[in-house]
């Protein structure tokens, strides 16, 4: 039997920022046959809709306007086969580009962190993984989004690590941003994500620890494909 004719289950990637949770899912999903869905990208979409309609200026997040806007946010994914994922759109406009500046990193911590945000995107994420067959990437994906996911990965890097890969990815893109910069985003996204008050990020007590500090993408997949085997075979 190969490995994509076992029963489609839901595949939960957690961890901190910048670990590489996208690139490793994004593969995991295209391997397994599995739809690919980067949380993230949907609280960032949020956080972009939010400083292009004034509810944050000069970095002040205004917790009730981002809240009055949530309606008129509808995301939706579109798959690009240039990427091999998909994108994200807001009110069907391409975003997938424009939310990963460090502008919007350094506010989108303080918009996960309102609780009718994430219960709007949660009910979202809810809904995209119930027929199974998802791998999913996050903060709190196999605590809270589906505290049943038959595979849990709760991913870490050195932070160190983390911020040269982003900023190698940022300057890759034309951005002109510092290495310091980059690390002190990084530091201050860890803390504000395991210390808010809802749905803080922490490993699930049956998440299985990936630290891939030194370790290649292919070395990733081949640890990978022996959990799921093992997490199928179980079943
Ligand atoms: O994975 P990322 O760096 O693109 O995520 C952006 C931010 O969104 C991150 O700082 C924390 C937040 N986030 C969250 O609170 N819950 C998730 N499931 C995914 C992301």
């Amino acid at each position: 039997m190969s490995d994509t004719d076992t029963h489609k289950i839901i595949v939960a990637i957690d961890g901190f920022s910048s670990c590489g949770k996208s690139t490793f899912a994004k593969r995991i999903a295209a391997r397994l046959g599995y739809v690919f869905i980067d949380t993230g990208a949907m609280y960032r979409a949020v956080t972009l809709y939010a400083l292009e309609h004034g509810a944050i200026r000069s970095g002040e997040v205004d917790e009730r306007q981002v809240v009055a806007l949530l309606d008129r946010i509808d995301i939706s994914f579109r798959f690009n086969p240039a990427r091999g994922a998909s994108d994200i759109y807001v009110n069907g406009t391409p975003v997938e580009e424009r939310i990963r500046t460090i502008e919007v990193s350094e506010c989108v911590s303080r918009v996960s962190a309102i609780p009718e945000v994430r219960r709007k995107l949660v009910a979202m994420q809810q809904a995209a993984g119930s027929a199974r067959g998802v791998v999913m990437d996050g903060r709190d994906i196999g605590t809270v989004v589906f505290p049943d996911a038959e595979l849990k990965i709760f991913m870490t890097a050195d932070p160190a690590v983390r911020a040269r890969r982003r900023y190698d990815e940022l300057r890759a893109k034309g951005d002109d941003v510092s290495l310091d910069e980059i690390e002190r985003n990084v530091r201050s996204r860890d803390r504000a994500d395991m210390s808010r008050a809802v749905s803080p990020l922490r490993r699930a007590d049956d998440a299985i620890e990936l630290d891939n500090s030194h370790m290649s993408v292919d070395e990733q997949m081949e640890w990978f494909m022996n959990e799921y085997r093992r997490a199928t075979a179980a079943r």
